[in-house]
């Protein structure tokens, strides 16, 4: 997720650039660049200062050009290439004289890359991005205008995208386009601006217009001329805006943790994206030999929170599909308990930020073990990326809400697609079976949509029990690892008490605890152990307790055990936890509104812990 912004028509576009690029920061701020365009220059500068990366930027425009009436800006969430001033945007060709910014991700980069550098392109970068620049270069040297050179480049290009693009050729005109990654345009008497969101340009544009996929949009200081990508003309629907900063930094959201949870499909698919050629599960940034992968004989896991969480799902799916033995470890405990990892395991470090200590630390001991050791993170280049042998990322981008939701659903994604791969390269399941489960996985983002839709059905369950002091969450199977989240947010955001535990060990402690008003929430998209369930819930509920379900939406004999059901839609068991996930948060959502709480910074919590 990286946060672009353009304007055209200003007296001086620097400062708008800059104000917005601000105000994109949260959209990741690993490094940034501004392109200014006056009559006969083009003009750039780029810093890469990690969280300081606009404020650096701010200082090296001290030199710059004051008179310039176009620009475009780029805060950078690297995804493709290490966060570094080379691969920081804009990006130009050959020449210089064309400079693009692009948010999202260009799958078929490689390929592309490959023939203009035959062709005699010289790349500076190590980004998917680069690409772009020296393609639509090519459509301009056989005499294509910028729209027509843009066009004709995206036919070629497989992926996400939004970008903007200036050329020296052109004064006066931003050539934009979008694929899956935002693109609002803005306009204003004499002034056009487009940027990946409100904020960037709420109190500069009077309109605001949403681009749709594969929009191609022609900026000039007058407005703006829309195309699809056959170039037959097209519109662009407005979107009023009557938010203040604040609101408009969330996206019209209450919050940030609502705001986040309805990005769970979008970095479900930018997880997903162009890790799957020809049929073949592909990391690149997985530096790991396939034959060392092959033959590992333990994985372990480690991690914190809900990451922990997530890789207790991989245990289940790394198991069942790869036939590798798995451990999982809360990482503060794995370092104080002598454990035996070697050159034959695969350690494997679950987080987020890339940078909780308890983690750091477990994995740099399975390193001096020797263990073979993988970072699964969201944050290019942290810590815990820089330590590891190999690094693969999720790409929910910045989160900024203190409870995980999107990293969490990111992170078993890519765990799961681990679990593949390595059973891709073990042989232990077929072609059809790992295509069929790449099938199910890609369905997942709308599904998670249709979970996300169902919002109001969940508000109305929490109204229901919202006074009750006393939660248990039970599952079987990766149900338990849901169990642990629901369990986790709950108390993370709403301060009751809440337990997760193993459907089957209720009878062994927890059982003399149930009691009228307590709630039991139970996990029942597992078809095979759903009978299981069905037993304990009767356990639970002839001693008085109160049951939600949470069930696929065909399961009719669910009003039988349940007071109460939050409905999922139906995929394979071992996706399930990416969608009761969503309706466990939208649960702990509303009881928490429900009791006036702050749901973005709860009360003693860090969003990064650095301390053991
Ligand atoms: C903190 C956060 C949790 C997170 C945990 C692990 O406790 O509040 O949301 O799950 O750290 O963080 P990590 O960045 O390692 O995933």
């Amino acid at each position: 997720m990286c946060g672009i912004i353009g304007v055209v028509g200003s007296s001086d576009a620097l400062p708008i650039l800059l104000e917005g690029l601000e105000r994109l920061e949260y959209r990741g701020y690993d490094s940034a660049g501004v392109a200014l365009q006056d009559a006969a220059h083009l003009w750039r500068a780029r810093s890469a200062s990690g969280t300081e990366s606009v404020s650096a930027l701010i200082d090296l425009c001290e030199s710059a050009p004051r008179d310039a009436s176009a620009g475009i800006g780029h805060t950078r969430w690297a995804t493709h290439g290490a966060p570094g001033e080379h691969n920081a945007h804009p990006h130009t060709d050959c020449s210089g004289g064309l400079a693009l910014i692009h948010n999202g991700i260009i799958e078929n980069h490689a390929e592309l890359a490959e023939a203009l550098t035959a062709r005699g392109h010289v790349f500076t970068s190590v980004t998917d991005t680069e690409v772009l620049a020296h393609r639509i270069e090519e459509f301009r040297r056989e005499g294509l205008n910028l729209e027509e050179s843009v066009r004709a480049t995206l036919n070629e290009v497989r992926g996400a995208f939004a970008i903007a693009v200036l050329d020296i050729e052109e004064p006066n005109v931003i050539v934009a386009a979008r694929r899956v990654s935002p693109l609002i345009v803005g306009t204003a008497a004499h002034c056009t601006y487009l940027a990946s969101d409100v904020p960037a340009i709420l109190d500069r544009a009077e309109r605001f217009y949403v681009v749709d996929d594969d929009q191609v949009c022609v900026l000039t200081p007058q407005g703006f001329h829309v195309t699809d990508l056959t170039g037959a003309p097209s519109t662009l629907n407005e979107l009023v805006v009557n938010w203040d900063l604040e609101a408009a930094q969330k996206g019209g959201f209450d919050t940030f943790m609502e705001k986040e949870m309805h990005e769970q499909p979008g970095a479900i698919t930018a997880t997903l994206l162009d890790r799957v050629r020809d049929g073949d599960i592909i990391f690149d940034e997985l530096r790991i030999e396939d034959d060392r992968l092959r033959h590992v004989e333990k994985v372990t896991l480690v991690a914190c929170g809900s990451s922990y969480h997530t890789a207790m799902v991989a245990k289940y799916a790394i198991e069942r599909w790869a036939r590798v033995a798995v451990e999982v470890d809360i990482a503060s405990e794995f370092r104080y308990r002598d454990p035996i990892v070697d050159g034959t395991s695969l350690v494997i470090g679950v987080s987020q930020s890339g940078e909780t200590i308890d983690t750091i630390t477990a994995l740099r001991e399975a390193k001096s073990r020797g263990a073979m050791v993988v970072a699964i993170t969201n944050i290019v280049d942290s810590s815990m990326a820089r330590e590891a042998d190999a690094v693969l990322y999720t790409r929910a981008g910045l989160e900024i809400c203190v409870v995980a939701t999107k990293t969490v659903l990111a992170q078993i994604v890519a765990l799961e697609m681990l679990a593949l791969r390595l059973a891709q390269l073990r042989g232990t399941l077929s072609a059809a079976d790992i295509e069929s489960l790449l099938e199910r996985l890609h369905e997942i983002p709308a599904l998670v949509e249709h979970v996300l839709a169902s919002d109001a059905a969940v508000a109305r369950v929490v109204e229901e029990v919202k006074d009750t002091r006393d939660f248990f969450f039970l599952g079987r199977n990766v149900g338990y690892p849901t169990a642990l989240e629901g369990a986790l947010k709950l108390k993370e955001i709403t301060y009751v008490h809440a337990e997760g535990y193993p459907a089957g060990e209720l009878k062994h402690g927890p059982l003399a605890l149930i009691e009228p008003g307590v709630v039991v929430i139970a996990m029942i998209t597992n078809e095979e152990l759903k009978e299981k369930l069905f037993a304990n819930l009767a356990e639970v509920k002839s001693r008085g307790a109160t049951v939600i379900a949470v069930a696929h939406e065909n399961n009719q004999d669910v009003a039988a055990v349940a007071d109460y059901v939050l409905w999922v839609p139906v995929t394979v068991s071992l996706l399930s936890p990416l969608l009761d996930m969503v309706a466990l948060q939208q649960f702990a959502y509303h009881l928490a509104q429900a009791r006036g709480l702050n749901v973005d910074r709860p009360r003693n919590l860090a969003k990064t812990v650095t301390v053991e």
